[in-house]
């Protein structure tokens, strides 16, 4: 899960990290009273997850609570890389002498966790790590010794971080660590970290991506979670305990392995160059188990998808055999009722399968069409998602 920058500084602050003070609000008056309590100049910031908020026009400078409303209600509402803007942190304005990049980040290609630091950030890390990469210090870091104030001095002094700032980003660099760890995040980014004229080492802006993985010793972080934002679909299949990602195609999937729904992912894909260009609308594992409730709720989860034109179950019978499958899937659609709507691809395999092919014939359900092979099915698929489109 991805936070919003004022998220990320308010557990940047439970662990020691100097930010600046703030509010969000929702609606642009609410900017004045914000502004009045911080008092002087403040700055506006958009709270969408993703960068490049100042470009796009989501960061301002607002001299006075007036100025801050009047700011507020530019931002508020504006899009950003498809994000529209809900709220607005409106905090401290910080006199910046210079802005530097840090981030710690999970490398899952080498295994360990990783530190970058330039001297030189503000600009976006992507460009400079392709114009300047000698100017971007990248140093592992062991998550059995993890980061102490020697380790931290030695990131920042790589980093060509000034002398004369090295001590206090260090302290800041082990605190930003910290919160990594005790926070189970896979991100902790800030970008920029600043120095101001009195050489004060601050984050002034925040991303931090939790390890979901960790919800269970993390409940503190469900505040977190932004049901607004979330997508229905998800959010629907999450209540239901379903391993769902929504895509962006036509072609509903439903499979049972994590590997098998992948696959399934490709050939409907390349089926569906053959027929339009569909694709598939989205991942589903429904595990081992593909108990008829199982199936049902991932089947009444793909069928709310508008987007959806055909479904492609795609089931290799193992512990759970193909006829218990089988008859969940019969099950399935009789819980469903009218709600099953759209054409179903059914291809089987595996344990039992001829007893489950049998099952399935015999329920003759007239959106069921029974295919032999992954490929034909996905074929099938793609095409009857295109005639429906
Ligand atoms: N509190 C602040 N005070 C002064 N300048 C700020 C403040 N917050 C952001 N800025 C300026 O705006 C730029 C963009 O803000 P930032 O929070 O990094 O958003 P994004 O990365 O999405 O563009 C920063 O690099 C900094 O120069
Ligand atoms: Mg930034």
């Amino acid at each position: 899960m991805d936070l919003y920058e004022y998220q990320a500084k308010e557990l940047f602050a439970a662990h020691g990290v100097p930010v600046l003070p703030g509010a969000v609000v929702g609606e642009a008056e609410q900017a004045r009273q914000a502004a009045e309590e911080i008092g002087g100049q403040v700055v506006v910031k958009a709270q969408v997850k993703t960068g490049g908020r100042g470009k796009a026009g989501g960061v301002k400078l607002a001299g006075d609570p007036a100025e801050a409303v009047e700011k507020a209600r530019a931002i508020l509402g504006l899009d950003i890389k498809g994000h529209v803007t809900r709220r607005v942190l409106v905090t401290e304005a910080s006199e910046i002498s210079e802005e530097y990049y840090f981030s710690f980040l999970l490398d899952r290609a080498n295994r360990t966790f990783l530190a970058m630091a330039s001297a030189e950030g503000g600009v976006e890390i992507e460009q400079l790590a392709v114009e300047r990469p000698e100017a971007l210090a990248m140093v592992p870091v062991s998550p059995l010794t993890g980061v102490d104030l020697d380790t931290a001095r030695d990131i920042v002094a790589k980093a060509n971080f000034p002398e004369a700032v090295r001590e206090r980003a260090a302290e800041v660099v082990v605190k930003l660590w910290d919160t990594f760890v005790a926070e189970d995040a896979t991100l902790v980014e800030v970008n920029p970290l600043v120095r101001d004229p009195q050489d004060a080492v601050i984050a002034l802006d925040g991303k931090v991506t939790i390890d979901d993985n960790a919800a269970f010793r993390q409940p503190a972080h469900a505040d977190l979670v932004d049901e607004q934002a979330e997508d229905p679909l998800e959010a629907k299949a999450k209540a239901k305990d379903l391993n769902y990602v929504k895509l962006d195609g036509q072609v509903g999937i439903i499979g049972n392995g994590a590997g098998l729904v992948m696959s399934t992912l490709d050939v409907v894909a390349y089926a569906g160059e053959r027929h339009g260009g569909v694709r598939p609308a989205n991942f589903l594992d429904i595990g081992g188990g593909a108990s008829a409730e199982v199936m049902a709720a991932g089947l009444d989860v793909i069928l709310g998808d508008p987007d959806v034109n055909s479904v492609f179950v795609n089931v290799f019978g193992g512990i759970t055999a193909c006829d218990a499958v089988a008859n969940g899937i019969v099950e399935a659609l009789k819980i469903l009722g009218d709600e099953a709507s759209k054409p179903l691809v059914v291809r089987l395999d595996g344990n039992n399968v001829e007893e489950g092919r049998r099952i399935l014939a015999e329920a003759g359900h007239p959106l069921v069409t029974l295919v032999d092979t992954m490929d034909s099915a996905a074929d099938k698929a793609a095409e009857l998602a295109a005639a429906g489109a």
